[in-house]
């Protein structure tokens, strides 16, 4: 295992950049279903970390799921512009406010696929809250409802964000050195 220090290009978002951000998306999902039932659904595994921090500022009463979406083969840089859904929600969701929590919108066809699942199933609303946001990167439209940051074309890691499946752990979101960083390692 490569320590993230010989591959890491830039810090991209400080945890400090993180936490505060995160405190003001909180602020307006209090606001916003305030008097109203909400169930947190989070994407796995990349949303983990920014459901763990959001849902202790959120005050309102809320349940949580889970779904995971494959949409990335190890190894891969790019989208593969299919997503599968190989776990799905345990809740009946029908009538109810469902707020998909989810680390990154890339190309956009894993949300896509999602909210497009979950809209059959007839929610009394159904939206989006991202954390970061490559918008120059995106080829299938998603309505997103609250982002974190919009961040540019680069492949990121740490809050969640995984290269080939570690570093999640890391407080920051870095940007990848990709010359520097060795797989087989
Ligand atoms: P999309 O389907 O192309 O929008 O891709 C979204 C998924 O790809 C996210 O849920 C992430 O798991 C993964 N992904 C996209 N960009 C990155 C990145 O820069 N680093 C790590 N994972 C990423
Ligand atoms: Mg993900």
């Amino acid at each position: 295992m490569q320590d993230y220090h010989e591959f890491l290009a830039e810090v991209l978002i400080s945890e400090n950049d993180l936490q505060r951000r995160i405190s003001e998306l909180a602020d307006e999902i209090n606001r916003d279903y305030n008097g109203e039932d909400l169930i947190l659904v989070c994407i796995l595994r990349g949303g983990i970390v920014f459901l763990t921090d959001l849902m202790r500022r959120i005050t309102i009463p809320h349940t949580l799921d889970f779904m995971v979406v494959s949409s990335y083969m190890v190894g891969a840089r790019q989208s593969s512009g299919q997503a599968r859904i190989t776990l799905d929600l345990r809740t009946d969701i029908y009538n109810q406010n469902v707020l998909l929590i989810e680390d990154i919108i890339d190309s956009g066809y894993t949300l896509r696929a999602v909210l497009d699942l979950l809209r059959t199933r007839k929610p009394k609303s159904l939206d989006v809250c991202v954390l970061l946001d490559k918008v120059e990167r995106r080829e299938v439209d998603v309505p997103v409802r609250y982002r974190g940051f919009i961040i540019p074309d680069k492949f990121v890691f740490g809050y969640g964000l995984d290269v080939d499946e570690y570093y999640r752990n890391l407080t920051f979101v870095g940007a990848l050195d990709t010359q520097k960083y060795h797989p087989e390692d």
